[in-house]
Parts: structure tokens; sequence; C-alpha cells
């Protein structure tokens, strides 16, 4: 499915499932994570293809920090490498890289490969890749709030647009402090499948899901 219009789509994924698919294989949880980089890399190159405006992956929250350190650390060189290696063909292919969240946080090794992906894909127009590690919403919204200002500066600090489409996949229904602002007005749609068996095929369902949404923002539907 295609999904052309003047409008290019923001979609955001929050990408869960990753250690219960790997449990559920008698694997250990980080092979799940590694597999899920799989998927990122697969469904990067659907959004290309549908046209896609703009793709925020949910990597990594502020409640993540929670988990056991080694599990931390194997995530932090994931995103790392995954930096690293995809940044110069993401870079060919017109892929800008933002990256949403705290960055005093994270390993230096982290935080340069962060801003080494930005500065070399700042000039790509064909999709903007949104990686959100370290990442809270309240925070992000806390950040960007002072007196007197208008939603749009608000929405201007916090450095992303509104989203359109909003998919979970890993069965839960629920947006744990991702995108607050940005999807008041999103369409949610929550999959059972688990995030590493989520492949271009999935995504296109779930896009042919959001093509029959009728969305009204709050009008009388025309
Ligand atoms: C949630 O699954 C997923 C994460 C906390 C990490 C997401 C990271 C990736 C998909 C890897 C690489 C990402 C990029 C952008 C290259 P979970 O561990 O909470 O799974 P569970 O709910 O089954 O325990």
């Amino acid at each position: 499915m295609q999904t052309n219009s003047d409008h290019r789509l923001h979609v955001a994924i929050i990408m869960d499932g990753n250690g219960r698919w790997a449990e559920s294989r008698g694997m250990p949880r980080a092979a799940g994570h590694q597999v899920g980089a799989d998927s990122v890399r697969a469904i990067v190159s659907a959004a290309i293809e549908h046209n896609i405006g703009a793709l925020t992956l949910y990597a990594f929250s502020t409640y993540n920090w929670q988990r056991p350190s080694p599990e931390v650390a194997g995530l932090m060189s994931l995103l790392r490498h995954f930096l690293l290696v995809e940044a110069p063909e993401l870079q060919r292919n017109g892929v800008r890289i933002s990256v949403l969240g705290r960055r005093d946080r994270v390993p230096l090794g982290l935080a340069r490969a962060i801003t080494a992906a930005e500065r070399a894909t700042v000039a790509g127009t064909r999709l903007h890749l949104r990686i959100a590690i370290d990442y809270s919403a309240r925070d992000a919204i806390l950040a960007a709030a002072s007196d007197g200002l208008t939603a749009e500066a608000i929405a201007e600090r916090l450095g992303t647009e509104d989203v359109d489409f909003l998919i979970r996949t890993g069965g839960d229904q629920r947006l744990s402090d991702f995108l607050l602002w940005e999807c008041a007005q999103a369409e949610l749609y929550f999959t059972p499948v688990q995030w590493p068996d989520f492949g271009p095929t999935e995504f296109d369902t779930a896009l042919a899901d959001f093509a029959h949404r009728t969305r009204s923002f709050g009008a009388i539907p025309a």
C-alpha cells in the first residue's frame, strides 16, 4: 500500500515484546533486542517505500534504567552500533536521523554516535527517523514549558510534529509516557505481535487499517 498525499505521515512505534519474544524461545533477552534491531532496519526501509515523512521509535525510556545493568549496557551498545553502522547507508538513502531524550546519562560512546549520526544525516529529506533514547514525554513537556507559552511554541520546543498514527506491538495497550503531547489526535493501533516478528507485512496491515480510519479531530466527519 502506498500512502501518497500532500501531508506525509508521522508514524510512531512503541517497539514492545523483545524480551518475551526471546524468553519464549529459551533465548536471553538480549537476543530479542538484537532481532528487534533487524525489525527496525526492515521497518525503516518500508517507511521509505510508503513515503512516510517521519518515523519515531521508542528505543529506551527513562524507566528502562531500572532494568538489570547488563541488559541496559547491551541496549546502549546495540543503539551505538546501530547508529555507527547504519548512518552511512541511511544518509545515502536520504534519511535524517534525530534522537529525542536526555543525552547526559547515556554512555559517552553512544552520545558521540548520536551527534555524529545527526550531523551526517542532517540534509536528509526522504524520511525523518527519530529515535527516542532515555526519553520521557513528561520530562520533554516539562523542559519545553514555561509561563505564557503557546501550544505552538511548546510543540516547537518539543521538536517533533503531531503523530498521525501510533503503533504499539507486544499486546499492551498503553502509551508508557511516549509522545503524550504529539499523540493528542493520533490514531492508535495495538497488536499482539512481538516487535521482532513485526515486519513489512505487519506494517502494511497497520497502515491499511489507518487508511480506513475517519479522522474528525473532534468535528463532525464530512
Ligand atoms: C521493549 O521490549 C523494547 C525495548 C526496551 C528496546 C527497544 C530496542 C530495540 C528494538 C533495539 C534496537 C533499536 C534501535 C532503534 C536500533 P521489552 O524488552 O520491554 O520486551 P518485553 O515487554 O517482552 O519484556
